[in-house]
């Protein structure tokens, strides 16, 4: 008798929840609270989500925790920006209902913001939970209602529980969708469907899978085109170490190949490559806007201690990056914006073998030096803590991040910039090598005042500056 026009649940900003973040706030010790990356602003934080432009803003959501500073049941936290420099924390956009609320992407359709995220649902019968693929929408950016037809993607094409964090983006009249998964036999792989509304969904493809040493599992797929060849980035779980390479728990990386759109066949050209080298990061994700294809990461990796969660808040967001494609390797630089936050320049000229700079809390400093010598940069806080050696060794022509003992190193050619772009932030370390080609993130943990220290057994050039607070 009746037509159901209902198509949404409505779910409006909850504002028990909001209070209750304000009022947690409150309590935070901010020693190690980040002053330019975009950090939950209680609880827990981890994958980026939904990284968006819409009406003016970009717009990103994270996993997010509010009620304990260690994972627990899944929302969406949100942040806005007009430049991916400054951020405004906005209302909590996913709450968990009887799904908690995975990863997943964003993208504008019809003036609306439309989510498409992960339902990740608990069961009492083994495997004991299954994932399906779940629609909100938005008309302003803020307030996001779920859709009442979810799923619309009830279930992998194999029937695998593990079937999350879809990647959306739009290619003629249809929408396209990466859904990491796993096989039978526990090796990673990436499935590609696409539809006519975001609504129905046809599986396309197998797009990338393991045959073996890569993983048990693919997570937080991307994949895009850049100079007309296509980039598979996913973050692999459980690869093994294998010298220098896959030191972390998890790995992300990349595969560069071709890809057809009516065949739905991406032929990779390249090995995996992992994109940063440090020991926090994990779980990228991009988008587009003006022609530039910017990524950002989770600066974090699960099963390590977060010193900062007796502080009431654990995680964070890296800094923004822009992707170029270098021949066969993507780079990495910072956003141009970057330099917006430079507020005072305190070094400018040479550093002489023992000198040190001190500062509070925030440096960009960018070290230029003979690669025929040795460099090596430490940095310590007044009050112990973690103690940092950054390295250049010419003999093996190696950059080495040495983190209490804890060694990431990699070899780099610099293709043109000879020099090191390092950004420090209150809990953080993110070290650019030339125009990008090697990258570390890790966070660090000094105490009291930080000093940067030259033990190079020469001077190096240094230019540095002090950064201003550009996240609430
Ligand atoms: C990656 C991940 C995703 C999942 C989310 C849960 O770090 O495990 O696969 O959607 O985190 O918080």
């Amino acid at each position: 008798l009746f037509a159901t026009v209902h198509l949404r649940v409505p779910k409006r900003i909850n504002t028990e929840l909001e209070a209750y973040i304000e009022e947690k706030k409150a309590e935070i010790n901010p020693r190690y609270k980040l002053h330019y990356h975009v950090t939950p602003p209680v609880g827990w934080m981890n994958d980026p989500n939904g990284f968006s432009f819409f009406n003016g803003e970009y717009h990103v959501f994270y996993q997010f925790y509010p009620y304990d500073s260690q994972w627990g049941p899944m929302h969406w936290g949100h942040a806005s920006s007009p430049d991916l420099v400054n951020w405004e924390q906005l209302p909590t956009a996913l709450l968990p209902d009887e799904e908690m609320c995975y990863s997943g992407s964003a993208i504008v359709k019809d003036d609306q913001l439309v989510l498409l995220y992960t339902a990740h649902v608990n069961t009492d019968i083994d495997p004991f939970y299954y994932e399906s693929q779940y629609l909100a929408f938005s008309d302003d950016g803020i307030n996001f209602e779920k859709y009442e037809g979810n799923p619309v993607l009830p279930v992998a094409p194999d029937g695998s529980p593990d079937f999350r964090d879809p990647k959306v983006w739009k290619h003629g009249d249809y929408w396209y969708v990466v859904i990491g998964s796993k096989t039978p036999d526990d090796r990673g792989r990436v499935l590609l469907y696409r539809s006519p509304d975001m609504i129905s969904w046809e599986f396309l493809n197998v797009l990338g899978e393991s045959t073996g040493n890569m993983g048990y599992m693919w997570e937080c797929p991307d994949f895009f085109e850049i100079n007309g060849r296509h980039i598979l980035l996913m973050s692999p779980q459980g690869m093994e170490p294998v010298g220098d390479r896959y030191k972390n728990l998890h790995q992300t990386g990349y595969i560069v190949g071709t890809f057809n759109y009516e065949t739905f066949e991406f032929v990779p050209e390249v090995d995996f490559q992992e994109i940063d080298f440090g020991h926090d990061f994990y779980a990228t994700q991009t988008t587009e806007n003006d022609g530039k294809r910017i990524l950002i990461a989770w600066f974090g990796m699960w099963e390590t201690p977060f010193p900062e969660a007796v502080d009431g808040w654990a995680g964070a967001m890296t800094i923004f990056r822009e992707l170029v494609l270098h021949g066969d390797r993507l780079l990495m630089k910072p956003i141009d914006a970057m330099t917006s936050l430079r507020e005072e320049t305190v070094w400018d000229g040479k550093f002489e073998e023992g000198e040190k700079i001190s500062f509070d809390k925030t440096l960009e400093l960018i070290v230029t030096s003979d690669l025929n010598q040795k460099i090596n940069i430490q940095i310590t806080g007044s009050n112990g803590g973690d103690q940092i050696l950054l390295q250049w060794d010419p003999e093996v022509r190696k950059v080495v991040v040495d983190r209490d003992g804890d060694i990431r190193q990699v070899e780099w050619s610099p293709i043109d910039s000879k020099s090191w772009r390092i950004f420090l932030d209150a809990s953080s370390m993110e070290l650019f090598c030339g125009e990008g080609e090697v990258v570390f993130s890790s966070r660090i943990f000094p105490n009291g005042e930080w000093l940067v220290t030259n033990l190079s057994p020469q001077s190096v050039d240094v230019v540095a500056y002090k950064l201003r607070r550009s996240v609430p």
